[in-house]
């Protein structure tokens, strides 16, 4: 211990630690799965990373890699002890190439920080998560995030060019070049992206941005249940209309908007979808009317919201996630079965199923979420001092993902598998579909260092 301590502090000086108290600030992250590292080692430059991981791999020391912590799967939890390596001091934005349409950060920039910096350009990275204000892209690649915007811009793995990316054995390579688009060899790059830290550590990523729309609006429209509201979206998209936002808040989210900030508070009662559409004056004014007339045939009410209450909605929408224990200061939320994905065309169904499965195990739910990525957030809250609240959830937890296996979706649209989900992974993909994935970890990791125990590798 003291011998690799020592190694450690002469690659980073004090910027390494092994006292039990900065130990337990890197045990987890938003989900339950926690771990005790036996060091913390915070890196400053790509040399620095490479020099730990030779080491750690002549050690054979397990290596998780760490953003800000937001995550809600344990991918940054070091379960199995070992290294973490707090990413967030690289957190330089590079370049701003407004002429190529890019940046180059370093993994620990903040996603609203870089979009602060971009903005007297014009210009934004439009992946945009509820963590926005606190999550790192590297965070953000390595789960391959999205949140509210990627229904019309995509998600992360549509905006990274290039990265550069140290390996278990401490070589540093580029996946890509300062171009738009390549066609030269496999697609490394989007290996990276979604890979959970299991594959390399990131150390800089090359982004493309997008301009800012001069213009957006936002259609609130209120139906008397969730699935006559997910078949207005199904309605949306089939008419070929893309809003650059479509979320759902049922209407338990509207009643813990209330009870958290009045001031937050959506006056509809119902279940909600909020329309956002993005572009110029005239042509979301088009888009808004189209929208409103498809809703009103199903929904109880259909309005545009005022600048100011559009941006006050956009607040409220960021915040429910943490704000369910509103409803009942006894109960914790707790981040298992929330992030189901489904074809657009099944979310009735999702919805429907979802509903079911919390009715009959008797467990409170709320529902919210991208609902046109067909992406449905369900929000579980129980009492943690109760066993069998506890088993209660693991089961809705369970059949909720089964659920959207068997609609032919994914149990995780944006949150990533972590180990709260790796025993669905091989049944998702497939065995044989598993086994490649396997093999590319054995090849670019033979001695299992990265994040071990992760997406079930
Ligand atoms: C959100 C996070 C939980 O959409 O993904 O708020
Ligand atoms: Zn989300």
């Amino acid at each position: 211990m003291t011998e690799i301590m020592q190694e450690l502090e002469e690659i980073v000086g004090d910027r390494a630690s092994a006292s039990p108290g900065e130990r337990c600030c890197y045990t987890g992250d938003a989900s339950q799965i926690v771990g005790m590292p036996d060091f913390v080692v915070r890196p400053q430059s790509t040399s620095q990373v490479s020099r730990i991981l030779r080491l750690c791999s002549k050690k054979l020391i397990s290596v998780t890699a760490r953003g800000a912590g937001t995550g809600l799967a344990g991918g940054c939890s070091p379960v199995k002890g070992g290294l973490v390596l707090d990413m967030s001091g690289m957190n330089r934005i590079l370049e701003i190439d407004i002429e190529n349409q890019q940046v180059i950060v370093e993994p620990g920039v903040v996603a609203e920080k870089l979009n602060s910096a971009l903005k007297p350009y014009g210009f934004f990275f439009p992946p945009d998560p509820g963590s926005l204000a606190m999550c790192t892209i590297g965070g953000m690649i390595s789960y391959n995030s999205s949140g509210m915007r990627c229904v019309k811009y995509g998600t992360v793995r549509n905006y990274v060019l290039n990265l550069e990316v140290v390996l278990a054995d401490g070589r540093v390579i580029h996946t890509g070049k300062k171009v738009l688009k390549s066609s030269a060899g496999y697609d490394l790059t989007r290996l990276f992206v979604g890979s959970e830290g299991t594959l390399g550590i990131i150390t800089q990523a090359g982004l493309k941005i997008a301009p800012l729309p001069n213009t957006r609006k936002l259609i609130l429209a209120c139906f008397d249940e969730a699935e006559i509201a997910g078949q207005a979206v199904i309605e949306i998209f089939s008419n070929g209309i893309t809003p650059s936002a479509c979320e759902i808040l049922d209407r338990t989210t509207l009643q813990v908007l209330k009870l958290c900030d009045p001031l937050l508070a959506i006056p509809e009662e119902g279940d909600i979808i909020l329309f956002e559409v993005d572009g110029t004056e005239s042509s979301t004014s088009e888009a808004a009317g189209q929208i409103s007339e498809i809703c009103q045939i199903t929904a109880k009410s259909v309005r545009i919201a005022s600048g100011r209450e559009m941006d006050s909605i956009w607040v409220a929408r960021r915040l429910v996630g943490a704000a369910i224990s509103r409803l009942d200061p006894t109960k914790t939320r707790i981040y298992m079965g929330e992030d189901v994905g489904v074809p657009i065309k099944e979310i009735p169904a999702l919805i429907k199923k979802v509903q079911q499965i919390t009715t009959k195990l008797d467990i409170p739910a709320m529902k919210y979420g991208h609902i046109g990525d067909g992406n449905l957030h369900v929000a579980l809250f129980i009492d943690v001092m109760i066993e069998e609240q506890w088993q209660k959830l693991r089961l809705a937890a369970d059949r909720i993902h089964r659920a959207a296996m068997e609609l032919g979706g994914t149990v995780s649209s944006e949150h990533g598998i972590g180990l709260v989900r790796a025993q669905y992974l091989p049944e998702q993909v497939g065995t044989e579909t598993f086994s490649v994935m396997q093999s590319i970890k054995n090849a670019l990791d033979p001695h299992g260092i990265l994040n071990p125990g992760k997406m079930g590798l």
